[in-house]
């Protein structure tokens, strides 16, 4: 358990940037059962991240798929460490799997991620070659998964999570290597692979720091300023029933399309024990998360109809968040328990679409 004097700095740490908790109003929201279909109801597409293990192992996970969302994210299987194991070796097989199961049941593919600085295979740290053989590997990687997966894949994150909070480029082995242009490559080689795909630029806490927001839009303005196709931004959304307030969404939606970029809430979930000190939640909470859920919502919808890409979830039921294993921590940020059953959230988004 955390010291109390350990939790007043934390959310004193919270305050300094800004952050005020929400003010989540309990709300009177009935039950619901799952009959209906989020993404029949919607005008936008409402996504997923898809575990192919799941799919074809767990029953009620593969019907909530189906019925619920119309378009899938391949949570892990589409990153470099998956598809591109071994320096001259691409592995397709599961991604393919994962995909004609997208395709079969009439799903749109949402590619994630192309170039990222994590989930890298072993063999990149130690690369060896000089510039020229680097720019070839980097090439290559993009052009490869891009035209393997043409006409199939609708859209690709580009490039994830290349800036840090400050709006500085990161450190990462793509900068390092190929240097300071590598996102502009990144977005040319993708678009000469496949001028039809729809490209973002992913990135997290976008929504929350509206310094990053500003660096990052800056610097994909001038890439576009230069020729370079940018379709749209992620926006990830990983937040929580502390933080951030409405109005920092509602100003980072509009400052996204303003600039005339779609808008993917790219991987949505609202973690409910963002502190750890809260494992056993009570009805309250999830009426809380569900309120939260309905303001983002609410917000999105109000983006004129051209820049709404979509609002993806992290996940299906809270049994198959990353949260609880990436963060060692129990949480429950997602929109059915973990019996697969509805939470409130699910009914007051059906209520919303
Ligand atoms: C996460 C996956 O959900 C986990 O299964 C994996 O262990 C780590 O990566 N931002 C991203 C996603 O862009 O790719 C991450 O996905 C979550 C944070």
């Amino acid at each position: 358990m955390p010291s109390t004097k350990k939790l007043n700095l934390l959310v004193v740490a919270f305050a300094c940037v800004g952050v005020i908790p929400f003010a989540c109003k309990k709300t009177t929201t009935a039950s619901c059962d799952a009959t209906r279909s989020l993404h029949a109801q919607s005008k936008f597409s409402i996504g997923v991240a898809i575990q192919l293990g799941q799919y074809e192992n767990n029953l009620d996970y593969a019907r909530l798929a189906d019925q619920q969302f119309n378009s899938f994210t391949p949570e892990n299987a589409f990153k470099a460490e998956n598809l591109h194991p071994i320096e001259n070796v691409f592995e397709w097989t599961e991604a393919d799997r994962l995909i004609s199961i997208a395709l079969r049941n009439n799903k749109t593919v949402h590619g994630h991620t192309l170039i990222w600085h994590q989930q890298n295979p072993a063999w990149l740290s130690s690369f060896q070659g000089d510039a020229e053989a680097w720019e070839a590997l980097f090439k290559n990687h993009i052009q490869t998964i891009v035209t393997h997966f043409k006409g199939k894949v609708k859209a690709w994150d580009v490039v994830n999570e290349a800036f840090n909070e400050d709006g500085t480029l990161r450190n990462s082995i793509w900068k390092e290597k190929i240097g300071p242009t590598y996102i502009e490559k990144a977005f040319r080689y993708a678009q000469a692979a496949d001028p039809q795909a729809v490209l973002f630029y992913n990135d997290f806490n976008l929504e929350s720091n509206p310094l990053k927001r500003k660096q990052v839009l800056t610097y994909l303005n001038q890439l576009r300023n230069r020729g370079v196709k940018i379709s749209g931004i992620g926006l990830q959304m990983h937040v929580s029933l502390q933080y951030p307030e409405p109005t920092q969404i509602a100003a980072a939606f509009k400052e996204v399309f303003n600039q005339d970029y779609q808008v993917h809430v790219s991987e949505l979930d609202i973690s409910v024990n963002l502190l750890g000190n809260n494992n056993n939640p009570d009805a309250a909470v999830f009426e809380a998360q569900a309120d939260c859920l309905g303001k983002i919502v609410t917000l999105y919808k109000q983006i004129p109809q051209q820049y709404q890409y979509g609002i993806t979830f992290w996940g299906i039921s809270d049994n198959d968040s990353w949260i609880p294993a990436y963060f060692n921590r129990q949480d429950y940020p997602l929109l059915f328990d973990k019996n697969y059953q509805p939470k409130p959230a699910y009914c007051k988004l059906i209520e919303l679409l």
